[in-house]
């Protein structure tokens, strides 16, 4: 059923060189699969140092597994790659813990920058980023350098960066790692406000146990491979 699919992993391995004095290799994913649907909103819990980044970077094309398939709605993603950061680029939006936002540009600016990246007109880029810092509650605050800007600001201008170019796939890292509990609940409010409005699947790596019961489907990825924890929405 991989054509209503947005993102569909099988058989995931990954295993890293070990810097230790033992040599060799240590496996982090040991077969993981995943199937998320358009509209559908997955936690990934598990504990610190398990693999939960190493699987988003292989889900948004960040990195490569060892082993396994990766379907975008039922094509293979690009294995070269020139060809992965297009497709990339078009289809997923990614959120960290950091916001990474570049500390010499406005709010609006780091938003647009991503859509001049891409080639697009300087009126398209920064229209359309206003367009959706404005959605995030963020109008008053678009000409603002981001330490100028609260944390949980910070992180809804990643989160417009993440959106802008409307993509099908949204993987949020520790999303709310660093806020507070309240404003880390508002940020993903707004997130799954454009969620509903747009319908692209949404995996969120979290440790917080409140934020995965508002996802329909909780994942604890254990042992290199993911499995169904206790239900979500
Ligand atoms: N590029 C890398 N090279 C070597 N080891 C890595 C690399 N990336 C992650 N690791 C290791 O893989 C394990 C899983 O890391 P990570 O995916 O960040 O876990 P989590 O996000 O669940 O905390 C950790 O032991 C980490 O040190
Ligand atoms: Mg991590």
């Amino acid at each position: 059923m991989s054509e209503s699919s947005i993102i569909e992993a099988s058989g995931l391995v990954k295993a890293f060189e070990s810097h230790g004095s033992s040599g060799g290799m240590i496996p982090i994913l040991g077969g993981a699969v995943l199937d998320v649907r358009p509209g559908e909103r997955v936690a990934i819990q598990g504990e610190s140092g398990v693999g939960k980044t190493t699987l988003l970077n292989i889900l948004g094309g960040l990195d490569r597994p060892d082993h396994g398939t990766l379907l975008h709605r039922g094509s293979p993603v690009p294995q070269g790659q020139a060809a992965r950061a297009r497709w990339r680029r078009k289809s997923v939006g990614f959120i960290f813990q950091f916001h990474g936002l570049l500390s010499d540009l406005t709010a609006l600016e780091n938003v647009a920058l991503a859509g001049l990246i891409s080639g697009w007109s300087r009126r398209d880029a920064f229209g359309r980023s206003e367009q959706l810092l404005g959605k995030l509650g963020l109008m008053g605050r678009i000409a603002h350098y981001p330490e100028e800007l609260s944390g949980g600001e910070q992180q809804r201008v990643a989160t417009a960066r993440a959106l802008l170019h409307g993509p099908s796939l949204v993987l949020a890292d520790e999303p709310t790692g660093n806020l507070d509990p309240e404003t880390g609940a508002q940020v993903f409010d707004l997130l799954m406000r454009q969620q509903e409005e747009t319908g692209f699947a949404l995996i969120v790596a979290t440790h917080s146990s409140k934020l995965a019961a508002r996802c329909h489907r909780i994942l604890r990825l254990v042992g290199g491979v993911l499995k169904p924890s206790r239900e979500g929405l």
